[in-house]
Parts: C-alpha cells; sequence; structure tokens
C-alpha cells in the first residue's frame, strides 16, 4: 500500500520528534516540513533530505501528495492550522492540548466530522506500554472499584510563554485520566490551586482534584519548581492498587494486593465501635512485564490505521475535547480561588 503523505507544521523543540517518528513509519512518507521561521524548518527536515520545507502552510495545503498534517506550534496556534487543513481535506494529527480552548476544539471536531476525515490528538502518554497496561488493568476489574487516581508530575520545567503550569502539564494526566478510566466512571467537577511564587505572571504550581461519578476522585500535582523530577501516579481500588513510577524503567508497574474495607452495616453491629469493622489486607505485589517502545511510533501507528480504516483513532477529537472540558473548568476554579467548578459534560 503507498505510504500516506505526511506534512509536519511547527518545528521548535516537540515537531522534530513527529518528523523522526514520521521518517521511520512504513506507513508513511514525511513531504513537507513548514515553519513560520523557515531556518528552522530547514535544520529540522535536514539539509540533504528530499523533504521539502517552506514557511506558508498554503505550500502545504496545495499539494495533492500530502494526505495528512500533524501540527506541532503553540497551542494558541493549533486552530489555525488544524483548520485550513481539514478544509483542504487533510487528516489531522494535532499537538496536545487540542486547541486553546474548549469552543475552537469544538469546532475542530465539528469540522472534521462534517469533512469525514479523521482528527486525531496527540496524547502521547497514551501510547506507552505502561498506560497501555494501566488501561488493560482498570479495564480489567482487576483493581476492583476506583477510588482513586493520584499523579504527580514535576519538575523543574520550562516555564512556558503562552500558558500557565496547567494547560503545559495536566494535559497529560487528564488524557491518561480519560484513557484509563472505565466507562462507567467519568468526571463531574473540579477544583484547582495554583502559585506564582517567582512571579511569572501566570501559575507556576497547580494542584488540580476532580471528582468523578461514582465517589471516585482523582488529583494531579503539576509543577515547574521542583528541584527533583518525579512522574508517579496511584491508582486505588477496593480490590488493589497499582503505582507507576515512570522514571523506574525496571519496576514502571506494581500492583499491590493490600487495602481496607469497612465491614457491611450487618457486620458492625449497633453497639460496636466503627474501628473495630475496619480491617487491613496485606497480600502479594505484582510486577507485570512491559515492553519498552518510543510512543510516538504508536501514535504514527494509529494515525495511519485511523486514516486507512476510516475509523476514529483512539485519542480522536473527542477526547481532546474531554480533557479541554477539564483544563477550562480548572482554569474558571484557579479564577474563583479553588471553588468546584462542574464540567460542560456534566451539567
Ligand atoms: N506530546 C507531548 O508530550 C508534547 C511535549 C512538548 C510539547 N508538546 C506540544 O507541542 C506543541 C509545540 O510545542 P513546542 O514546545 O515544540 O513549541 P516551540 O515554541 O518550541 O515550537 C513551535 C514552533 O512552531 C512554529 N510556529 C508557530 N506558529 C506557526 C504557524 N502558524 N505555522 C507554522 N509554524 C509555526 C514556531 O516558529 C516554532 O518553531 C505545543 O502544542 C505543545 O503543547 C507536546
Amino acid at each position: 500500500m503507498k505510504p500516506i503523505g505526511v506534512a509536519v507544521v511547527g518545528a521548535g523543540y516537540w515537531g522534530p520528534n513527529l518528523v523522526r517518528n514520521i521518517d521511520a513509519s512504513p506507513e508513511m512518507t514525511l513531504e513537507w516540513v513548514c515553519d513560520v521561521d523557515v531556518e528552522r524548518a530547514r535544520q529540522v527536515a535536514g539539509r540533504h533530505s528530499p523533504t521539502r520545507t517552506t514557511a506558508a502552510l498554503a505550500d502545504v495545503l496545495d499539494d495533492p501528495r500530502v494526505q495528512a498534517i500533524a501540527v506541532a506550534t503553540p497551542a494558541r496556534t493549533h486552530v489555525d492550522v488544524a483548520r485550513p487543513a481539514l478544509e483542504a481535506g487533510k487528516h489531522v494529527l494535532v499537538e496536545k492540548p487540542l486547541a486553546a480552548s474548549y469552543a475552537e476544539a469544538e469546532s475542530l471536531v465539528r469540522l472534521a466530522d462534517q469533512q469525514e476525515l479523521i482528527l486525531m490528538c496527540d496524547h502521547t502518554y497514551c501510547y506507552t506500554p505502561a498506560v497501555l497496561k494501566i488501561r488493560e488493568v482498570v479495564q480489567s476489574g482487576m483493581l476492583g472499584d476506583l477510588q482513586f487516581f493520584d499523579s504527580v508530575r514535576i519538575n523543574l520545567g520550562l516555564v512556558q510563554r503562552d500558558v500557565d503550569v496547567l494547560w503545559d502539564l495536566a494535559p497529560h494526566d487528564l488524557s491518561i485520566l480519560d484513557f484509563v478510566l472505565p466507562e462507567c466512571v467519568r468526571p463531574q467537577a473540579v477544583a484547582a490551586h495554583g502559585a506564582d511564587p517567582i512571579g511569572a505572571g501566570k501559575s507556576c504550581i497547580a494542584y488540580l482534584t476532580v471528582q468523578l461519578s461514582g465517589g471516585a476522585i482523582a488529583h494531579a500535582h503539576v509543577n515547574w519548581l521542583s528541584p527533583t523530577k518525579v512522574r508517579t501516579t496511584i491508582i486505588g481500588g477496593s480490590k488493589r492498587t497499582l503505582i507507576w513510577d515512570d522514571l523506574n524503567p525496571s519496576q514502571r508497574i506494581s500492583i499491590f494486593d493490600r487495602g481496607v474495607a469497612l465491614a457491611g452495616p450487618e457486620e458492625i453491629g449497633t453497639d460496636e465501635r466503627r474501628e473495630a469493622a475496619i480491617s487491613y489486607r496485606t497480600g502479594d505485589m505484582i510486577a507485570p512485564a512491559l515492553t519498552e517502545g518510543e510512543a510516538l511510533r504508536g501514535v504514527m501507528s494509529e494515525f495511519a490505521a485511523a486514516i486507512r480504516q476510516r475509523r476514529p483513532s483512539v485519542t480522536d477529537g473527542r477526547s481532546g475535547l474531554r480533557v479541554l472540558d477539564v483544563l477550562e473548568a480548572a482554569s474558571a476554579s484557579l479564577d474563583y480561588r479553588g471553588a468546584v467548578v462542574p464540567l460542560r459534560s456534566a451539567r
């Protein structure tokens, strides 16, 4: 089958990773690299490569060899690239977050539907072997009923010019949450607190609490100011608890058969103290074997499969929209000093 002609738009920090993985994909051919800074595009394409470079998006959109566009420009410009690309009949892969607002993202989802084109969001972590395994474990019921999801994503990060730490880092945690949750558990409302101790003019530290249907709770701590890097997520269930430490390649995932249970009312009795009915379970820990592999390879493979099979990708525009629903509500909560803000999807 003929490889799919792809153009990468945006050749800054992240764009070269898309270029490398498209180059490595047998299902794709890299036709163009486009950047308003054409010198950047030339560097990233490689001076002796047959891939063409341009500063003008129109050059890319006018080329019939281009069937798909991968967008790695800053979030505020995603819609300016993705909309004309969809209008020109190209399938589109957009970096996270899908757009700078829910309304923009919704207009892209609608346009892609009208044009019968693939709109996919690069929720990169969803294509890591660890997150794929976590999804399998959570959705198989191995953890029991979900009780909590707690994620820490902190390090000395680049203070971004256009977004705060919530919009920079939390899309990762929220897209993972969206990807692994069982269908019956959905985010309902969010409260967020932030701080800017260095005077950057935006939150550099944020704590996000998401109420989930069924009484479970999710929390994310995102931080650009931590001298040490932590990438840990704990997912607790009524039967088992999973710990994902992404910085421990020899044992990224551990599943503990340990937990706390409260006996039912019939076992507590009327005059017995409640504490006496709490029992602690200590069982084994297992560490599933994981393959190692670059997540972006999986992203490209899924993008190509979705285009060929004319089916939504597993991180389609709608998943990008759900992440934006939480992000916008979190920003509103930050403005209201941590007030609980219901999500659009739950209203
Ligand atoms: N999936 C991930 O893990 C991940 C990681 C980092 C960044 N990102 C995302 O990638 C995107 C880009 O981030 P970055 O850190 O590479 O930004 P960056 O500022 O380093 O690079 C952006 C590039 O886009 C170019 N550009 C800007 N507007 C353009 C336009 N209209 N047309 C063509 N080129 C344009 C700029 O000249 C620049 O070279 C963001 O959406 C970011 O959230 C994703």
